[in-house]
């Protein structure tokens, strides 16, 4: 609830689950923000009462708090040096290459460490100034890994919960972090600690025994296990995150949206198979490596750009840094070779949007989709994956899943991939390009039953459950 005494359940996460959007005559409006984490935590607010602490996307903004869908958003401020230093610097230049298998080198600055320090304090206490007593806290993801213990320094009456969406990395590589200690020590402030999958949880439990000195009881794996730390008794378990399943399966049967793929399948040239990427525009998605795999095999002459189109959806994503613009230049250059090569006018066999899509839009091209393609170099879950998988209520279409995303854990009916290996790629695409039709459907409709029995609210109760939050829905 929120009260004049302050709000009972809060979301801390990194962004807001809306970007303001300041027009040049000064106007401002909202639109949604980009990635996996809105799409897991809006359905798990609504209906909640709560409030969510984040940055509203832009530098040097400072909107009134808000309330949408009977949610309160309260804004942090970021400076422009600080969405340098501390978002584009240190979370997305350092952490985030370093927890996704260094598939980019990592870079350490002492001064983007600072300012991540400087941040995390004002988001935990933004926190501390809203929150009722007693209240429970859920901090997301590794922009904010310091916000558990300053939060528990600030105010020792609230349940504090932390839970990673992206991969928690091998303990050699957690190593290399000159701050190690300081994050496993933030960490620890939590009452529970959650990661993708177990993996995640060994890594963090071993770290913590040789960094913070705690001591390990019980659990591990996918049953929360117990850290003991400075006289405190931490959770740590294994939470596989997911969507609103049903929800999207809806959607997906409604008339507007299966007009549309068939507009989509029609606009494309009516081919007799659409390969379909969706993904934000990161490098540790794979694009290029897909793109590769679907080029050779057109040179191979194993398939056919007449009847075979790809399509890629990418949405822009964090543009300012370095790697990001070296991908993005990097895809561009072989979108347009594939298509110099076995593009006929009017029928690009690479078709390339770098833009982010309506949900509904977004439905239509899983629907219309005979192949998916899921081939991240390294992922904390993939919720594509699950989506493609719960717009599939005919039980057509196939899934390639590399083997490196936290969702083929339990998706492993899927085509799984290892996508460094490119004539392995290469072999399962063609193999889900020419599946017979009852094998099809069977590996979907066991797909299915995993997506639409594990959803996003079966995740986030089994997570606040574990933090002892009675449901209040
Ligand atoms: P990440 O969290 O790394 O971005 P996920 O696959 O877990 O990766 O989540 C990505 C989310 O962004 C999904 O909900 C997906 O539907 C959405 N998304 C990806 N590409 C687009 C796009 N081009 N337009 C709109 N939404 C997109
Ligand atoms: O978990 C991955 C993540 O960083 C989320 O925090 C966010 O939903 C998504 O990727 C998009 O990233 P950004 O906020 O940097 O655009």
């Amino acid at each position: 609830m929120n009260t004049a005494s302050g709000s009972d359940f809060i979301v801390v996460a990194n962004r807001l689950p809306v970007d303001l959007v300041v027009a040049e005559d000064g106007s401002q409006t909202w639109k949604r923000s980009p990635g996996g984490l809105v799409t897991a935590l809006e359905p798990m607010l609504n209906g909640r009462d709560g409030a969510w602490v984040g940055w509203p996307g832009v530098p040097d903004a400072e909107p009134e708090p808000l309330v949408q869908d009977g949610v309160l958003l309260h804004p942090v401020r970021l400076s422009e040096t600080e969405v340098t230093e501390y978002y584009e610097g240190f979370s997305n230049a350092t952490l985030w290459p370093l927890y996704h298998d260094v598939v980019a080198p990592p870079v350490f600055h002492r001064h983007w460490w600072h300012t991540y320090v400087r941040v995390n304090k004002r988001f935990a206490e933004t926190v501390a100034s809203i929150a009722a007593p007693n209240a429970t806290v859920w901090v997301q993801d590794y922009q904010l890994q310091l916000v558990p213990a300053e939060l528990r320094r600030l105010r020792p009456d609230l349940r504090i919960g932390f839970f990673l969406h992206i991969p928690f990395p091998p303990t050699e590589l957690f190593m290399q972090l000159p701050w190690r200690t300081q994050i496993v020590q933030g960490l620890l402030g939590a009452d529970l600690v959650g990661f993708h999958t177990p993996g995640g949880v060994r890594n963090f439990r071993w770290l913590a025994a040789r960094l913070a000195g705690s001591r390990l009881t019980g659990g591990g794996g996918r049953r929360p296990g117990e850290i003991n730390y400075d006289g405190r008794t931490v959770k740590v378990g294994a939470f596989p995150i997911s969507i609103d399943s049903a929800n999207l399966d809806r959607l997906a049967r409604t008339p507007a949206v299966r007009a549309r793929a068939n507009k989509i399948r029609g606009d494309l040239g009516n081919p007799k198979r659409i390969v379909l990427g969706v993904d934000r525009l990161d490098y540790t998605k794979g694009i290029n490596l897909r793109l590769q795999a679907f080029h050779e095999l057109l040179m191979d002459g194993r398939i056919d750009s007449s009847d075979t189109v790809m399509v890629q959806l990418a949405t822009p994503s964090r543009e300012r840094v370095e790697h990001y613009q070296q991908m993005r230049d990097d895809i561009e250059l072989t979108v347009g070779r594939i298509n110099g090569e076995f593009a006929r006018v009017g029928h690009p066999a690479v078709h390339y949007l770098h833009q982010a899509l309506p949900r509904e839009e977004l439905a239509a091209f899983f629907v219309a989709a005979d192949v998916m393609l899921v081939t991240p170099l390294r992922d904390g879950m993939n919720l594509v994956a699950k989506e493609y998988v719960a717009c599939k209520f005919d039980l057509s279409g196939a899934l390639v899943l590399s083997e490196f995303a936290g969702a083929a854990i339990e998706l492993n009916v899927a085509y799984l991939v290892n996508p460094h290996d490119l004539d392995g790629l290469k072999n399962i695409l063609y193999e889900a390009l020419t599946v017979l039709p009852e094998e099809g459907r069977r590996r979907m409709r066991a797909l299915r039953r995993q997506v639409l029995t594990h959803d996003v609210d079966r995740w986030a109760r089994s997570f606040l459950d574990t933090l002892g939050l009675p449901d209040q829905r």
